[in-house]
């Protein structure tokens, strides 16, 4: 596939899947695109930071107004919802299939992994309109200081998770024993999930609480990465003032202590902490690669987790790469998972940072592979959720949003 078919097939998906109308229950405009017509039909918070940064290739006037309709989700005391069910006629049908937790019946009251403020970083240099910087700024600094404020509560600069779908990898193998996960399907999952919820009734709203209960507390690699890389974005920003520097400290302060806390020497690997007692949680999976994207990474990490584990045939260096779940793991599922998801198969996204991130630190040859598989995959399967890592045969989702991210690989 050449560019230009790659972008016209980017184009059809991000056209067919755009929503655009007046919430009936706010009265707000949004101008969106949903990740995909039929199994999402809602905004989701990084799937729209995703379509923003794909759009800045195709549309600049939809990228802007993608993060645009994002943003004026935010409540007063600067959270951002998750999903933002701005058409409540289909939310019946999903919530029938799906577990939310919510404060209010239009939105999520839980959060995805925080790469906004490096979309509109993205968005902003792609057309250079300052009245967009300046109305997403406030937005901007009352979000990552809520997340501060509300999600790191041993103040170590790493936040921490309530449930698996805050960091945007729902079932992962990393989550199955600090879940409780008794059946290894996406029905188990769904039932874990509920009951977790349940116990986080008599606190709702208060997060906290909900992170003292420590019943799902998760201070997530994945998470962490994204969320010092976009600090330093809001940072940028920013500009030379006093609360750029802030920002810039806080991004030191999260890389040192994924370093000093997550980094195991002997595994070569970064690994969650679960619960207040911040006991590892020892399970490889692609989120441990993900502080690959942070340009300040220390080199010898960056060798270590590269040779160990990225360029290793039986875990991640696959036919197509890189699967979330090394091979090389006992409940790696390469094929379609049936809604158990993040168990085996390839994600663009993931790809799409680590092609990046690997590029940074100067091994080209194995960020254009990551490449060169990423398109050849979509080229035989079309724009699809995921692939299998051994055919790149699509999986999941048709005519999915972020996998025109291949635009800005
Ligand atoms: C799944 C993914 C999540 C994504 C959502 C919408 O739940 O795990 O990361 O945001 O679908 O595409």
């Amino acid at each position: 596939m050449n560019r230009e078919e790659l972008e016209a097939g980017a184009r059809n998906i991000l056209l067919s899947n755009l929503r655009k109308g007046v919430a009936d229950w706010n009265g707000k405009e949004f101008s969106f695109v949903v990740p995909s017509l039929r199994g999402y039909p809602f905004q989701w918070f990084w799937d729209s930071c995703f379509h923003a940064i794909a759009l800045t290739h195709l549309d600049l006037e939809q990228a802007k107004a993608e993060l645009t309709t994002l943003m004026s989700a935010a409540l007063p005391d600067g959270f951002i919802p998750h999903i933002i069910f701005w058409e409540m006629e289909k939310q019946p049908d999903f919530l029938s299939r799906n577990i939310v937790g919510m404060t209010s019946p239009n939105y999520s009251s839980t959060i995805q992994p925080p790469i906004l403020a490096y979309a509109v970083e993205r968005v902003y240099r792609a057309t250079g309109d300052e009245n967009f910087k300046q109305a997403a700024l406030p937005v901007l600094t009352a979000f990552y200081r809520w997340l501060r404020v509300n999600r790191d509560p041993d103040d170590d600069g790493l936040i921490a998770v309530i449930q698996p779908e805050e960091a945007g990898t729902d079932c992962s193998p990393k989550y199955d024993r600090v879940l409780g996960l008794e059946e290894l399907s996406n029905r188990g999952f769904i039932a874990a999930l509920k009951k977790v919820y349940e116990a986080y009734e008599p606190l709702r709203g208060d997060d906290l609480a909900i992170l003292a209960a420590d019943i799902f507390h998760v201070e997530d690699v994945l998470v962490n990465s994204i969320y010092a890389f976009s600090l330093r974005a809001l940072a940028r920003l920013l500009g030379d003032s006093p609360e750029a520097a802030e920002f810039h400290r806080e991004a030191e302060r999260t890389r040192d202590a994924l370093v000093a806390k997550c980094w195991d020497e002997a595994a070569g690997a970064f690994f969650d902490l679960s619960g207040v007692a911040e006991t590892p949680v020892k399970v490889v999976t692609i989120s441990s690669l993900m502080p690959l994207i942070l340009d300040d990474l220390p080199r010898p990490i960056v060798e270590r987790l590269v040779e160990r584990w990225v360029m290793s045939e039986k875990d991640f260096w696959l036919p197509y790469p890189l699967p979330s779940v090394p091979a090389s793991d006992p409940k790696f599922m390469p094929g379609n998972p049936q809604g158990f998801i993040w168990r085996g198969p390839s994600w663009i996204n993931t790809n799409w940072f680590l092609s990046h991130g690997l590029r940074g630190h100067g091994y080209v040859e194995l960020a254009d592979t990551i490449v060169a598989k990423s398109h050849e995959a979509i080229e035989k399967s079309g724009y699809r959720e995921y692939y299998h890592p051994y055919t790149g045969e699509g999986l999941g989702a048709r005519d999915f949003g972020w996998s025109t991210l291949i635009l800005d690989f």
